[in-house]
């Protein structure tokens, strides 16, 4: 009942019996959220850093409360208001808080590979909450357990990815987890938002958002991540919702049902709108709500792999 790598750095390390093991793991803790009493004490033990150099939401309570939920003492540290605007360096910041003997890194870093360059750095394991561009595997994973939940089996199931995939950590992470579940995949976007060698991943790419809809059975729509974008890659947002928007109109002019996702924050009326975000066809709140289950199933075994279970 472990993981084969001691930190969860991307899904890319992943096998699929360890993407099952955590969702075999989160089908009990997600069981545990439904008492009255939604507490365990797996991790009593153990101190958790919840390492934010970047913006978020969803993902720092989300963490937050899988810690608290098994038991865990947790600090929360936001690089605003911190030492790292006197000039204190990732590897000094992280080993000052270790030495107050903290057991496990929860970081989100705005440059890609900064969780991957401590982890040859410190002993203690680390979970990827988002690396700039690359991966955020704690959202492929939840991701994919909710299409689990929804449509139960993976084989064949057809998953579109929609909008801004070059900039998206959360479309290579869910990339990996749905290709190793055996999904099949379609990115779908503007050409200046599509990787040009991303079908080497063995995807499929369409710059037709209708043609992906038509084709899923779920779709994945992403952010427009405006701040990632150092140059101008389509005309305006009111051309990008236009041509590349979700909205139900859409939705009810295909031949199929299909299911919505958002990893949130959701630019409204952007890549999706409100009609189409809190129709019956969408489980994006059911997606947060996994989160924690998720997230308390990574930390418990992380944790196991180091025999502090
Ligand atoms: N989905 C996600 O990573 O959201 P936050 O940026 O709010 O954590």
């Amino acid at each position: 009942m472990s993981l084969s790598s001691k930190h969860l750095l991307g899904i890319k390390d992943l096998t699929a019996k360890d993407i099952e093991l955590i969702f075999s793991t989160a089908d009990h803790f997600k069981e545990v959220l439904r008492r009255p009493i939604k507490k365990v004490p797996s991790l009593r033990d153990i101190t958790i850093v919840n390492l934010f150099y970047e913006n978020s939401t969803r993902t720092r309570i989300s963490f937050e409360l899988a810690e608290k939920r098994l038991g865990a003492d947790t600090i929360n540290f936001t690089a605003s208001g911190s030492s790292v605007s006197k000039g204190e360096t990732l590897i000094d910041t992280v080993n000052n808080i270790l030495s107050m003997k903290v057991d496990m890194v929860v970081m989100r870093h705005s440059a890609s590979g900064a969780p991957h360059f401590l982890s040859n750095h410190i002993d203690a394991a680390i979970i990827n909450a988002g690396d700039g561009t690359n991966e955020h595997p704690t959202q492929g994973l939840l991701d994919a357990y909710s299409i689990r939940e929804k449509h139960k089996t993976f084989k064949g199931r057809k998953v579109a990815i929609l909008g801004d995939i070059m900039h998206s950590r959360v479309a290579l992470s869910n990339i990996y987890c749905l290709k190793k579940l055996g999904a099949e995949v379609t990115v779908a976007g503007p050409p200046t938002l599509i990787p040009q060698y991303i079908d080497a991943l063995g995807v499929n790419v369409t710059y037709d958002i209708r043609e992906a809809l038509q084709w899923c059975d779920v779709a994945n729509v992403l952010r427009i991540q405006l701040e990632r974008q150092n140059m101008p890659l389509f005309s305006s947002l009111r051309e990008y919702s236009l041509y590349y928007g979700v909205n139900k109109a859409l939705l009810d002019s295909l031949d199929k049902e299909i299911t919505i996702m958002h990893p949130g924050p959701i630019n409204r009326g952007v890549e999706l709108s409100s009609d189409a975000a809190d129709s019956h066809h969408s489980i994006i709140l059911n997606q947060v709500e996994n989160g924690v289950a998720i997230r308390m199933a990574v930390l418990y075994l992380l944790a196991g792999k180091k025999g502090l279970e």
